[in-house]
């Protein structure tokens, strides 16, 4: 029976995991869960953000599901990069996967874009880039203050990444993969993510290219989202370009991810894209369905590809039977789930 580890963290976290947890139960009954109570509380309680015993006790796991971390009262980064990043990096996952969908009976705040003509996916690469935490402070607190924040990029990331998204690609209806880069200002970074993209996508003849700046693909991706199909990118732009495609889609509420390690060596983490949203926190108002779809990316890594449709088919209709504008409560979306799934 596959060993999953939940670290439900702050804020909303545990809400949204609590409901998480009952439809998996639901659908995929007998696995072995243990909670680890890391995140803000655990910190202020000990000092404590990610110690070395958990770190290997979490490796034994099949997969690992997380609400959110971070939290006001812990300063910025901290939980963030200690433990989230420092998950993503140590178990080596490369594909931050998140698909975007407009779900029939959602509204796009975007006008005339109907249910079902948006269905995008990113792989953005979870590795490097910005996020490789490269660069210092020098001159701290005087006037003379400088901070460097360097991009950390290898053509095996890149590579590794995009071949990822042309293997996804080569499997759905549309067939195509868009590059985001800057290429035309981080030449550097931006030239080495191109000749990885040229050299993958000549073995993929049958997949169509297209490569755009990232500011374009952030107007795109608003004006026009029906365009995209696969998009890779980097650590960044990735983040950035899929808030925004949860905002067109239905809202952040609704958009699920995972930071997958494809050779299974390592854990993968299924977690919501959002965060730990501490003006909704313990109000029992936050939608779970980002989790609970982050759920169904779980059970289709573990291999059982029909419990994931079970729940995908069953959030299909909860979203159709929605009220436009109404507030979902949190448990009352979970148990609904959890009894159609
Ligand atoms: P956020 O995603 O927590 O919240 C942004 C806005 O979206 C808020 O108004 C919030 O109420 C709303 N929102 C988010 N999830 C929702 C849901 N399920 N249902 C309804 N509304 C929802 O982003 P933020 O405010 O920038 O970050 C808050 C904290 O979370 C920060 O500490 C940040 O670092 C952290 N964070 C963690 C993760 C993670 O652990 N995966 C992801 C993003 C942000
Ligand atoms: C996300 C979050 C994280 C990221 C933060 C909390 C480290 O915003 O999962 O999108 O930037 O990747
Ligand atoms: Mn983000």
């Amino acid at each position: 029976m596959a060993r999953i580890a939940v670290i439900a963290g702050d804020g909303i976290g545990t809400e949204v995991i609590a409901e998480a947890r009952k439809v998996i139960d639901a659908v995929a009954p007998g696995f072995e869960y243990t909670e680890y109570d890391l995140g803000a509380a655990r910190y202020h309680r000990t000092g404590e953000v990610l110690p070395d015993s958990v770190l290997g006790e979490l490796e034994g796991h099949d997969a690992i599901l997380l609400g959110a971390v971070g939290d006001p009262s812990v300063p910025p980064g901290v939980l963030e990069r200690g433990l989230l990043l420092k998950l993503r990096f140590v178990f080596d996952q490369y594909v931050n996967l998140r698909p975007s969908r407009l779900w029939p009976g959602t509204t796009s705040p975007l006008a005339g874009v109907k249910p079902g003509e948006i269905d995008l996916v990113v792989v953005r690469e979870g590795t490097e880039g910005l996020y490789a935490g490269a660069g210092g402070v020098l001159h701290r607190d005087t006037p003379a203050e400088v901070a460097t924040e360097e991009s950390l990029n290898t053509r095996h990331g890149a590579e590794r990444a995009i071949r990822d998204a042309f293997a996804r690609a080569a499997k759905r209806p549309r067939r195509k993969v868009t590059l985001v880069h800057k290429t035309n200002v981080l030449t550097h970074a931006g030239g080495l993510w191109a000749r990885a993209f040229a050299a993958v996508a000549a073995e993929h003849p049958d997949v169509e290219t297209e490569y755009q700046h990232v500011d374009a693909a952030a107007m795109f991706l608003v004006t026009n989202p029906q365009r995209y199909d696969v998009v890779v990118t980097d650590n960044l732009f990735g983040d950035i370009l899929t808030d925004i495609a949860a905002a067109v889609t239905g809202g952040i509420g609704l958009a699920a991810s995972g930071s997958i390690n494809p050779t299974r060596e390592k854990p993968s983490i299924f977690e919501p894209v959002h965060g730990s949203a501490p003006d909704i926190a313990g109000k029992g108002v936050a939608d779970p369905v980002a989790a609970i779809l982050s759920g169904a990316l779980l059970l289709e890594h573990l291999g059982n590809g029909e419990a994931a449709n079970r729940v995908t088919e069953a959030v299909a209709a909860e979203l159709a039977s929605r009220t436009p504008g109404a507030t979902p409560r949190t448990a009352e979306v979970g148990d609904r789930l959890a009894s159609n799934a």
